[in-house]
């Protein structure tokens, strides 16, 4: 048996420059889908995988990113003093234990794999999940729990896997696979950012991964790949022929690219119109929209 995975990596350091205004203040990672921040839907997956060890990635500017995850005395005795007990209970479902969470700079952009890299001396000697927080998955299992579940069969390293459109497949690492029962693949190859009409297959990596030790190890070459950037595909890449393997799990799930507007945009309307305190008064602004929107057609 492998060990347990119960330590995840959060690259949160990126500047996030598509979503310029807003991110010259507020840390991508704090923008909210309704009223839960980013990083917390990240959290909550992790924490429903069996996660108890939590290192941020971060970088300059990204101190709001912390002061979320801290206590909040002030507005806790304010709200218990008018009796919100629901909101109490809101505040505490994010609260985290003192020493669940660690922050590390990542000093330069220098790439995904360089941001995981910089995690290694908390992560030591162990199979760890990685989770990039731009990418929300909703489902009925976390995404990162049906991934878990999968790893304990297989060991190895693993990573989220869908099918995307021929016109997007450049902007994801991409999977070659020798094996696929529809839902597990192995993977025989994998190439970040494939040039148009170069890619193995349309099966691109979504942003969560449950990696040994080895790929860590990798990190260590430091060396560039696509665009320039050290990137986690090659360190990945190099171990599907080394001891464990690499496999792609075709998950469960809806998953929303929050990194893009259209993606951040979709997912707002989708979590909005699945939550029960909103989904009539908001269901029925979009069934409105979209008859109008029918009609002037
Ligand atoms: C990163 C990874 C890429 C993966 C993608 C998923 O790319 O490098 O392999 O397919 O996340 O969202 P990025 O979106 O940071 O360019």
């Amino acid at each position: 048996m492998q060990r347990k995975v119960t330590k995840a990596v959060f690259p949160v350091a990126g500047l996030g420059t598509r979503f310029l205004p807003a991110t010259k203040s507020i840390p991508k990672e704090i923008m909210t889908l309704v009223d839960r921040p980013l990083i917390q839907y990240a959290i909550d997956e992790a924490r429903a995988a069996g996660i108890t060890e939590f290192i941020f990635v971060t970088s300059r500017g990204k101190s709001a990113l912390e002061d979320y995850f801290d206590y909040a005395p002030e507005l806790e005795a304010a709200l218990e003093a008018k009796g919100k007990t629901d909101l109490l209970g809101v505040l505490d479902s994010t609260n985290m234990d003192s020493g669940a969470i660690a922050y590390i700079r990542q000093h330069k952009a220098l790439g995904l794999g360089h941001a995981v890299w910089c995690a290694r001396r908390l992560v030591g000697d162990e199979p760890f999940a990685v989770i990039l927080p731009d990418d929300v998955i909703a489902a009925e299992k976390p995404c990162l729990a049906q991934m878990v579940e999968a790893y304990e069969k297989t060991g190895g390293n693993m990573v989220a896997a869908m099918e995307v459109p021929d016109e997007k497949v450049s902007a994801y690492g991409v999977l070659d696979t020798s094996e696929d029962d529809g839902t597990l693949v192995k993977v025989k190859g994998m190439v970040e950012k494939p040039k148009a009409g170069t890619a193995p297959s349309n099966l691109a990596v979504i942003g969560r991964y449950i990696l040994t030790p080895n790929v860590m190890n990798r990190l260590n070459d430091k060396k560039s790949g696509a665009g320039g950037e050290i990137q986690l595909t090659d360190a990945i890449a190099a171990e599907i022929d080394g001891p464990d393997g690499v496999y792609g799990l075709r998950f469960n799930g809806q998953r929303f690219d929050c990194g893009s507007k259209a993606g951040f945009l979709q997912a707002t309307v989708a979590f909005g119109l699945s939550r029960p305190d909103l989904k009539e008064e908001f269901g029925e602004y979009i069934d409105d929209l979209t008859s109008s929107r029918a009609a002037s057609q």
